[in-house]
């Protein structure tokens, strides 16, 4: 189960601060863990920024298609469910401490500019253990170039340098090779394969458990690549 659902089904409410972040160390010495202002994350090719309710058009472009939500817990999404959700994850990332950090995945520096093109999250669904849960979906018309994987190892750096965890987790269903390789692409480690765990979509799946420490996130970031990154 994605925790992020989980977290989000909790309600989990609480005051918005708003602080003007221009450095992933600035954010880490201004910005105690789990608790901070709208983030916005610049890769190569991507921004990773806070949703908002006119978001919900374009993530109803991917979550009205049932080619993409074929591994998801939920069916397709009408428009207004869509909205709902945005609703709950804005509503969750206000929270303090933050443990929901779901971000629209939009395209930069291409023609297509500004654009939306999927989300990319991860949920502390354990605080006091310093673990969280990642988790991602893109446009049909943008898989296979990598940008989940871009965004991925962003989360990552906000997951284990700027917040500080300790442990991050992918749970995904067997049958999405194209989430499994994601996850490898990371450097994340298969340690479980739970058969029939879950009830989805009427019938029992199995899940994968990939993990990832923050050592080995360290390891794998030095020492040619520091993991540097705008924030802004
Ligand atoms: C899983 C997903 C996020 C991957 O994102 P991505 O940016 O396409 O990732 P990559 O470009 O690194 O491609 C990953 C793998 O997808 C597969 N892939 C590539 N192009 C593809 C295409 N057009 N159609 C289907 N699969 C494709 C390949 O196996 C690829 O691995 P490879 O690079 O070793 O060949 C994306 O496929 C997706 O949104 N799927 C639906 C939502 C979903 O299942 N979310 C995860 C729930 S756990």
């Amino acid at each position: 189960m994605n925790l992020i659902g989980y977290a989000l089904d909790r309600g989990l409410r609480g005051r918005r601060s708003r602080r003007d972040l221009r450095s992933t160390r600035a954010f880490a010495r201004a910005v105690p863990p789990g608790d901070h202002a709208p983030v916005e994350i610049l890769t190569e090719r991507l921004l990773l920024r806070e949703l908002t309710e006119a978001d919900a058009p374009a993530c109803n472009a991917y979550e009205g298609d049932p080619e993409v939500v074929r591994y998801t817990l939920h069916d397709v999404l009408t428009l207004d469910q869509t909205l709902a959700r945005i609703r709950r994850i804005v509503a969750a990332a206000a929270a303090v401490p933050r443990l929901v950090h779901d971000f629209a995945v939009v395209l930069r520096g291409t023609p297509d500019e500004g654009r939306l093109i999927g989300r990319a999250d991860f949920c502390v669904g354990q605080p006091e253990a310093h673990q969280a849960e990642i988790w991602w979906i893109l446009g049909r018309a943008h898989w296979g170039r990598g940008y989940v994987p871009e965004a991925g190892r962003a989360l990552l750096d906000l997951a284990f340098g700027d917040l500080g965890l300790h442990r991050v987790i992918a749970d995904l269903d067997p049958q999405n090779f194209a989430s499994a390789r994601v996850a490898e692409k990371l450097g994340m480690r298969r340690e479980a394969h739970y058969l029939e765990n879950t009830f989805q979509k009427g019938a029992w799946v199995d899940t994968l458990i990939y993990a990832i420490l923050r050592r080995e996130w360290a390891a794998r970031r030095a020492p040619q690549d520091d993991g540097r990154r705008l924030v802004r």
